[in-house]
């Protein structure tokens, strides 16, 4: 069974996040998407905000798990028996950070590989941080994020915190 790890903050889940996961359950016996509970990293979303608004957009596909970790991204993916890493590729920008990341991992772990998806070319300048940064300052953030997830969104920037 091939079965494969999307890690990252999501916070806030955008529709660039939705596309890779989407792509990647095609690809795999089972995707659990690894959502980062890091204390060390101030989220705008809570770890089970972050967590819910991926079950609620994963619903439907009986091979995606939605889990947090902390920790080691490596120590997830054993203890979950994964051995492949998905991660999306936006830009070259992004790909310093990613190769320095995928070698890390390998270095501490030579069973886990890392296998990069290209964002679609619509998404490619999707952020999480673009979606914090509209809707800290009112901004149009509709096309960034599922319209399930503009609830949470809403509640989350509505001055409140
Ligand atoms: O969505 P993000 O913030 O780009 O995701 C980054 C993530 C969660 C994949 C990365 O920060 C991570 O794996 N953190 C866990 C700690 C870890 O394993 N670090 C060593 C790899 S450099």
């Amino acid at each position: 069974m091939k079965k494969a790890i999307y890690p990252g903050s999501f916070d806030p889940v955008t529709v660039g996040h939705m596309d890779l996961i989407m792509r990647s359950a095609k690809m795999f016996d089972e995707l659990v998407v690894g959502v980062l509970d890091n204390y060390r990293k101030q989220c705008a979303f809570s770890v089970e905000e972050r967590v819910e608004m991926l079950e609620v957009l994963t619903k439907d596909v009986p091979n995606i798990k939605i889990k947090a970790f902390s920790g080691l991204l490596v120590d997830f993916a054993k203890q979950e028996d994964a051995h492949i890493i998905v991660r999306g590729l936006r830009a070259i920008t992004d790909f310093e950070y990613e190769l320095q990341m995928a070698q890390t991992n390998r270095q501490i772990d030579g069973g886990i590989d890392t296998v990069f998806l290209t964002a679609s070319a619509e998404y490619s300048y999707v952020s999480s941080s673009a979606v914090r940064e509209l809707a800290l300052f009112g901004g149009d953030y509709s096309g960034f994020v599922p319209c399930e997830i503009m609830p949470y969104i809403k509640k989350g920037f509505d001055g409140s915190r």
